[in-house]
C-alpha cells in the first residue's frame, strides 16, 4: 500500500508485509524505544522539511472530537483526513469522559487506529498525532475496564512494587487500544486535604511519594506508554486548599518538599511533564520561565516534552488576567517553556496567535523549532515514526489485581474488638454500601465520576453490601437496608448484632472536589449519629479521597473506623475479607489526619514550634491498626557509600499474620535553619507470620538527608551536613554521626 502525503508529496510507503504485521496485537514494548540522540536525529529529518504552519500545528493538541462526526462522540468523520491536513495537530486527546462510538475497548482501538492511519497520510513526514488521555486508576474512561484504587489509597499501601504493577497493567490496556500517552502520575504532594485533588496524590511526604512516582513512571513506560509528571510544580498547596489558587512557596520548601517526586520521576525517565495550572508566588506557572525552563530543565535536567494543562494559555488572558491578549500570552508561555499547548477546542485561534507571535518576533523561529523538535522526538521515541502492530482491542479483566490492590490500601483507625466479625446478624447500610460512583471517585467514566457528563455507563463493581452478603462466613447473616427509610432501618438495628455503615464523598474532580470543611453531607452525619444512638457496635467504613472530620462527640466514640479511600472496582470484596478477618489491614495513613479544621496543613515533617508544642493530629502519618501487633528492636544505622543504611528487627507479636509497615524518619543536626523534627525518608515493610521476627533494612540515599541552608529570601544550598543524625523506626531511635 502506498500513501502519498497530501501536503509534502512524501511517499509514506507501507508494503503489504508490514501491513500484515499491523494486524498483530501490540507488544508492550518499553518506551522510549530509541536513545534520545537517535530520536532527535529522526525528528530533525522531519522538521527540516516542515513549513511554519506545520511546525505551529505540531505544537498544538486538539480534542479528538474534531475528527469525529459532528464534533462529538461518534464514529470517525468521513473528512477526518482533510481536517488533519487543515489543523496539522501534533497531538490529540479526549476530555475526561469523551469517547468514540462505539464506546467499547474495540471501538476505542479502531477509532484511534484510524486516526493514526489518517495522520500518517495527512501529517508532515507521515508522523501521526499522538493521543493522550487520563488513565489515572486503570483505563478509567473505557467501559468494561476494571478500576484500581486511586493514588491516595496506593500511598497507604506503601508498596511501590504494587503501584508499578498497576501502572504496567494500565499501560498494557492502553496499548491494546492504540493509546500511547498517559497524563499520569500526579507527582504533586497532598498537604492540604481541603484540595480537590488530594485523592490523586500519593500522600504528603516528599520521599515516600517520590518512591511511588518512580514506580508509576517505570510501570507505565515499561508497558509502552509515555508517562506525564504532573503538575509541575507546587500545585498541591494552593491557598485555602482551593484548586488552582496561588501557592506561596519558599525556595526551601520548593527544594525540600515539592521537587523530590519530580526529580524521582525524571530520574525514572519520564518522557513528559505537564505544567501546573495554578500560580506560584503570584506568577502563573504557564508563564514562568524560572519554573518551566531554569528549574525544570536547567536544575533538574529534564529533556523531554513539556505540555500545558487544559486551555491554560488562554487562561492567562481570561482568568489570571496577567496578559492582555492571546498573542502576548502565547509568547509568554512558549518562551517560558511550554512546548505543546493542550488547546482542545480552539486550535485555529491558537495557531493564528502563535503565527503572529513568530512573525512578529515575540517567539523566535529557533524556539518554535525547539518545541516542534521535542514533539517529534517524543513521537519518535514512542515508535510513531515507524509502522507498528495494531492494538488487540481487548483489555484485561484485572479483577484479581484490583482486589489485591484494594486490600493493600485498607486502613483500620479504630477497633474496639468488634472486628473481625465472626458471628451474628450484620446490618449494612449507608450511601457507600452499594454505590459505584462513591467507590470509584472522580476520573471514572467521566472526570467528575460515574453518573456525570454524557456517558451513562455504570461500571460493574464489587460493592460492600453485595460482598458482605456473598462471602459471609458460617454463623453470620447479613441484611442490607438503604438508609433512606430511617424508621425501618432503626427497627432493623434493634435485632442486629453489628451495624456496618458505609459513608463517603460524592465523586468529583479538581475544583469541584474542594471540600473546605473536610465534611460529609449533613444527612450522612445524621445517619451515623442515629446508628451510634442504638448502642449497637457500629463499624464505620469511609470511602473518601481525604481525611474527613466527624463531629467531635462522634469522632471519639467510633467503635470501629475503617478508611477505605477510593478503593476501585473490587473495594467491596476486599473490605469484606478484612471485616470478616480473612485478611488484615495493611494500609497505613499516607497523610496526617487533622483533629479539626484548625489543624489543616499539619504534617509529619513539621519543624519545632516557635511556642509550645505542635498540635497532635487525630491520627499521624503512618498510623494504622491491624489484627496483630508488631515490636521493633535492634535498631542500627551505618554510613554507606551512597548514604545511610538503617536496620531494625520487626517481630509480629500477635496471633495472626500481618503486614508490618514502618516509616523511617531522620532528624538532622542543627544547621541554622528550621528542620523537620522528623523527616520521613523511606519505609520498611514486610509480611510477617505470627511470632515471626525479621531484620528489615532501608538504604537511605544521601540526598534524602540534605539540609537546605540559607537565609530568608535568599538562595538555598542543599547539602548533607556533618553532625549527629537520629533515625526513628517504630520504637527504635538510632544515632549516627556523619562526617
Ligand atoms: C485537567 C487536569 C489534568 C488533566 C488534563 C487533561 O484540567 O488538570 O490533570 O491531565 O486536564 O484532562
Amino acid at each position: 500500500m502506498k500513501f502519498i502525503h497530501k501536503k509534502t508529496g512524501v511517499r509514506v510507503a507501507l508494503t503489504l508485509s508490514i501491513a500484515l504485521l499491523l494486524s498483530a496485537s501490540a507488544t508492550a514494548q518499553t518506551v522510549p524505544r530509541l536513545p534520545q540522540a537517535e530520536a532527535e536525529a529522526r525528528a530533525h529529518a522531519v522538521l527540516e522539511k516542515m513549513t511554519l504552519e506545520e511546525k505551529i500545528g505540531q505544537v498544538s493538541m486538539a480534542h479528538f472530537f474534531r475528527f469525529l462526526e459532528g464534533g462529538k462522540s461518534g464514529p470517525i468523520a468521513a473528512n477526518a483526513g482533510d481536517i488533519f491536513a487543515q489543523l496539522l495537530p501534533g497531538a490529540t486527546l479526549n476530555g475526561g469522559g469523551d469517547a468514540p462510538q462505539p464506546n467499547t475497548p474495540r471501538g476505542w482501538a479502531d477509532a484511534l487506529r484510524r486516526l493514526e492511519m489518517l495522520g500518517r497520510q495527512n501529517l508532515p513526514g507521515g508522523v501521526p498525532a499522538v493521543f493522550g488521555t487520563d488513565a489515572v486508576h486503570g483505563v478509567n474512561n473505557v467501559p468494561g475496564a476494571t478500576l484500581y484504587p486511586h493514588n491516595l489509597g496506593l500511598g497507604a499501601a506503601f508498596d511501590p512494587a504494587l503501584t508499578q504493577e498497576l501502572a504496567r497493567a494500565t499501560a498494557a490496556d492502553m496499548r491494546d487500544m492504540n493509546m500511547d500517552w498517559d497524563f499520569s502520575p500526579v507527582a504533586d504532594l497532598g498537604r492540604d486535604p481541603r484540595w480537590g485533588r488530594f485523592y490523586e496524590t500519593f500522600g504528603e511526604s516528599p520521599w515516600l511519594v517520590a518512591d511511588q512516582i518512580t514506580a508509576s513512571v517505570t510501570g507505565l513506560q515499561s508497558g509502552g506508554v509515555a508517562a506525564t509528571l504532573k503538575h509541575f510544580v507546587g500545585y498541591g498547596s494552593p491557598g485555602l486548599g482551593r484548586d488552582r489558587a496561588n501557592a506561596e512557596i519558599s525556595l526551601r520548601a520548593l527544594h525540600e518538599l515539592y521537587l523530590p517526586p519530580f526529580k524521582a520521576g525524571i530520574r525514572a525517565g519520564a518522557m513528559s511533564v505537564m505544567a501546573n495550572s495554578g500560580s506560584v508566588n503570584g506568577v502563573p506557572v504557564h508563564a514562568s520561565q524560572k519554573i518551566l525552563t531554569d528549574l525544570l530543565r536547567g536544575e533538574l535536567g529534564f529533556k523531554g516534552l513539556v505540555v500545558s494543562d487544559w486551555n491554560d494559555i488562554d487562561r492567562l488572558v481570561n482568568t489570571f488576567k496577567t496578559h492582555a491578549d492571546l498573542v502576548k500570552a502565547t509568547a509568554a508561555s512558549i518562551n517560558a517553556g511550554i512546548d505543546l499547548y493542550m488547546v482542545p477546542n480552539d486550535v485555529e485561534k491558537y495557531g493564528a496567535a502563535l503565527k503572529e507571535a513568530v512573525t512578529g518576533g515575540l517567539v523566535s523561529q529557533q524556539r518554535l523549532d525547539e518545541a516542534a523538535l521535542r514533539m517529534l522526538t517524543f513521537k519518535a521515541q514512542l515508535g510513531l515514526m515507524d509502522a507498528r502492530p495494531a492494538g488487540s482491542g481487548v483489555i484485561t479483566e484485572g479483577r484479581a489485581l484490583a482486589k489485591r490492590a484494594a486490600a493493600a490500601t485498607l486502613t483500620l483507625l479504630e477497633n474496639d474488638g468488634t472486628l473481625p466479625i465472626k458471628t451474628g446478624r450484620v446490618l449494612v447500610t449507608g450511601p457507600a454500601m452499594d454505590s459505584a460512583a462513591i467507590q470509584l471517585g472522580g476520573w471514572s467514566v467521566n472526570w467528575q465520576g460515574v453518573g456525570k457528563g454524557n456517558v451513562g455507563y455504570v461500571p460493574k463493581v464489587s460493592t460492600l453490601a453485595t460482598a458482605l452478603k456473598a462471602s459471609a462466613p458460617a454463623g453470620v447473616t447479613v441484611s442490607a437496608l438503604p438508609d433512606g427509610k430511617r424508621e425501618a432501618l432503626l427497627r432493623a438495628a434493634k435485632t442486629a448484632d453489628t451495624i456496618v455503615v458505609a459513608l463517603g464523598e460524592a465523586p468529583a474532580a479538581e475544583s469541584q472536589a474542594n471540600n473546605p470543611k473536610l465534611a460529609l453531607p449533613a444527612e450522612q452525619v445524621q445517619l451515623l449519629r442515629d446508628l451510634m444512638a442504638t448502642d449497637k457496635p457500629v463499624v464505620l467504613v469511609l470511602m473518601a479521597g481525604r481525611p474527613i472530620l466527624q463531629p467531635e462527640d462522634l469522632q471519639n466514640r467510633l467503635p470501629v473506623f475503617v478508611m477505605a479511600y477510593l478503593p476501585g472496582s473490587e473495594g467491596g470484596a476486599a473490605l469484606a475479607d478484612a471485616l470478616y478477618g480473612r485478611a488484615g489491614f495493611p494500609g497505613r495513613l499516607p497523610f496526617t489526619w487533622p483533629g479539626s479544621l484548625g489543624e489543616v496543613g499539619l504534617t509529619a515533617d513539621r519543624p519545632p514550634e516557635g511556642a509550645g508544642d505542635a498540635p497532635l493530629p487525630l491520627y499521624p502519618l503512618g498510623f494504622g491498626l491491624d489484627y496483630t501487633a508488631y515490636r521493633t528492636s535492634d535498631g542500627q544505622a551505618v554510613k554507606t557509600a551512597d548514604g545511610v543504611k538503617v536496620t531494625v528487627t520487626v517481630t509480629n507479636t500477635g496471633e495472626k499474620a500481618g503486614t508490618a509497615t514502618l516509616i523511617v524518619n531522620a532528624s538532622l543536626p542543627p544547621a541554622g535553619n528550621l528542620e523537620a523534627v522528623k523527616r520521613p525518608v523511606g519505609v520498611v515493610r514486610a509480611e510477617l507470620k505470627k511470632g515471626e521476627a525479621r531484620a528489615l533494612s532501608l538504604d537511605i540515599p544521601a540526598e534524602r538527608l540534605e539540609a537546605f541552608t540559607g537565609d530568608a529570601f535568599g538562595a538555598v544550598q542543599g547539602k548533607v551536613l556533618p553532625g549527629q543524625y537520629t533515625f526513628g523506626i517504630g520504637d527504635e531511635l538510632v544515632r549516627l554521626s556523619l562526617p
